[in-house]
């Protein structure tokens, strides 16, 4: 399992489950929420790549704020350790324990609360499904402003936990932007209600924006409301390929300058993730012909008016062609072909998995620098690895995953530093958006100043001074725990 669990201890100061913790939680949740079972437990230990694993005995499902709140009230009396779970498809090892921490899931809670069809504000509970908002939301004409693979197991509130970005960040933003208020519970059990629906709310500091993002080591989201956009009439969505990586920015630049208002989504992926997917994924054909394409460039278009939509879009495909920045394309033509369209991107992060271990970097990086660091990765590694590189290149967001047969410390030893490293000359971020957990804790400093660490520190320790939310997550464990 991760190096990085090799390398810590289980803080001492943390207290182990007794007889009498189970029966009070017992007595607060009810029987068949504090859950000891075997295979539930191994489940909920394990994360989505298989590559975290944790040991812990107790599993527990609170179905409302008030239970969450004695819950972690009782926990940070006792010291004992928590890790907050929602869908546990998070990519750094932020959603498992690392050592006998007590899980506390939050899929009960999974009521909408209200929709206000004029404003488009939704709110609802931490632990809705993504996918299952949006469907909610397309009965009504809207739809969720943020899109990604997980849809149909994460849930909003993990979402907003990780600040996660996804296919659609590139039209709606950063979920700092559509986030209009939250229900927190703090460590000591305080419930935080900072569930406003506003647009505009300038009264003093917006601590909501503490716990966006910060996985889990502040306190559990409970509840969420969210701005969401009309769910527009008309999508359109091209596949393409390009020969060199240069055309991918350049034709990047002419969608920003001529698509405009309705580009949607404007993602990459290269021939060895299209060589990945067609290996492990069962029926997934390349929908253009076999040729010397390097590149494959997805865009997705929406609007109110098809026809304008439409033309919009050939004529952007019409210049492309003819400036050579593609050199082959195809539009779908119908739902599902757009789906299958997807499923070709979407799918690179599960046929990765099929392929063996995954060592996976999640950068921002400038967008001319952006596919360097996979070509240089890739002499490094030379042929004890296969490097792919994908990602959300309307955002300037790289996904590097490198695959081999098994984990090997040799190869790791190869990548590490040298990939935050190389990131940090470049004035990158070693986190886009699946956020650090356990796997960069240790690794912050490469993306944020000596300060600026010190600060979040000193603000973990004031609102969490038992340290009791998921630890050895987020932040070094150097400044927390020697
Ligand atoms: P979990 O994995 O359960 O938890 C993630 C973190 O949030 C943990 O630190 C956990 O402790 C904390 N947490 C969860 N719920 C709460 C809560 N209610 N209160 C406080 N803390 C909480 N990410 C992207 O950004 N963009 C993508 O495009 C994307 N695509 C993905 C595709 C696939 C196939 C997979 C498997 C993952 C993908 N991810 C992506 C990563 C992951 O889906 C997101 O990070 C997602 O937001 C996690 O939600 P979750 O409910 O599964 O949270
Ligand atoms: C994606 O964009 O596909 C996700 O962030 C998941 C991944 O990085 O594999
Ligand atoms: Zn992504």
């Amino acid at each position: 399992f991760s190096l990085e669990a090799r390398k810590i201890q289980r803080n001492p100061s943390y207290a182990a489950i007794m007889p009498d913790d189970i029966h009070y939680f017992k007595e607060i949740l009810g029987e068949k929420n504090v859950i000891q079972d075997e295979d539930k437990l191994s489940a909920a230990n394990m994360d989505w790549m298989q590559k975290y694993k944790g040991s812990s005995q107790l599993l527990l499902q609170p179905r409302n704020t008030e239970e969450v709140s004695q819950i972690l009230k009782y926990c940070n009396s006792r010291k004992l350790a928590v890790v907050p779970q929602g869908g546990n498809t998070g990519l750094v090892g932020g959603s498992v324990p690392v050592f006998d921490e007590v899980i506390i899931n939050l899929s009960s809670m999974n009521n909408t609360i209200s929709f206000d069809e004029v404003s488009g504000i939704l709110v609802c509970e931490a632990g809705c499904i993504l996918e299952n908002l949006d469907n909610f939301l397309a009965n009504q004409g809207f739809m969720m402003p943020i899109d990604l693979g997980a849809k149909g197991s994460c849930q909003i509130g993990g979402n907003v936990s990780t600040n996660a970005g996804g296919i659609h960040f590139v039209r709606y933003g950063s979920l700092h932007g559509n986030i209009l208020g939250l229900e927190v519970v703090l460590p000591n059990g305080t419930v935080l209600d900072m569930l406003g629906a506003l647009r505009k709310d300038n009264t003093g500091y917006d601590l909501k924006h503490l716990f966006i993002g910060s996985e889990g080591t502040l306190g559990i989201i409970t509840k969420v409301s969210i701005l969401t956009p009309p769910r527009l009439s008309s999508t359109n969505v091209a596949f393409l390929a390009c020969t060199d990586f240069i055309y991918c920015q350049k034709l990047l630049q002419e969608a920003r300058r001529t698509l405009g208002e309705v580009l949607s989504a404007f993602e990459f992926l290269d021939s060895h993730c299209m060589n990945m997917v067609l290996t492990h994924l069962d029926g997934v054909r390349n929908p253009l012909p076999p040729s010397v394409s390097n590149f494959y460039v997805l865009i997705e278009t929406t609007a109110s008016d098809e026809l304008y939509n439409k033309e919009k879009l050939e004529a952007f495909l019409m210049r492309s062609m003819e400036g050579g920045l593609i050199s082959n394309g195809v539009v779908a033509q119908d739902l599902s072909q757009a789906s299958s369209f997807w499923h070709i991107r979407e799918g690179i992060t599960e046929a990765v998995a099929k392929a063996g271990a995954i060592y996976k970097y999640d950068l921002s990086l400038p967008v001319e620098q952006l596919y360097n660091i996979v070509e240089e990765m890739r002499r490094k590694l030379g042929q004890s690895a296969k490097v792919l590189g994908y990602g959300h290149l309307g955002d300037g967001n790289l996904h590097m995953n490198i695959s081999t047969p098994k984990y090997d410390d040799t190869v790791l030893a190869e990548i590490e530093p040298f990939v935050y490293e190389w990131t940090s000359k470049h004035r990158g971020s070693i986190s886009a958006e699946h956020g650090l957990g356990l796997m960069k804790a240790n690794k912050i400093h490469y993306s944020k100043s000596r300060e600026s660490v010190q600060l979040m520190v000193a603000i973990k320790k004031q609102m969490d001074p038992n340290g009791i939310m998921n630890p050895y997550k987020v932040l070094p464990y150097s400044m927390l725990y020697e």
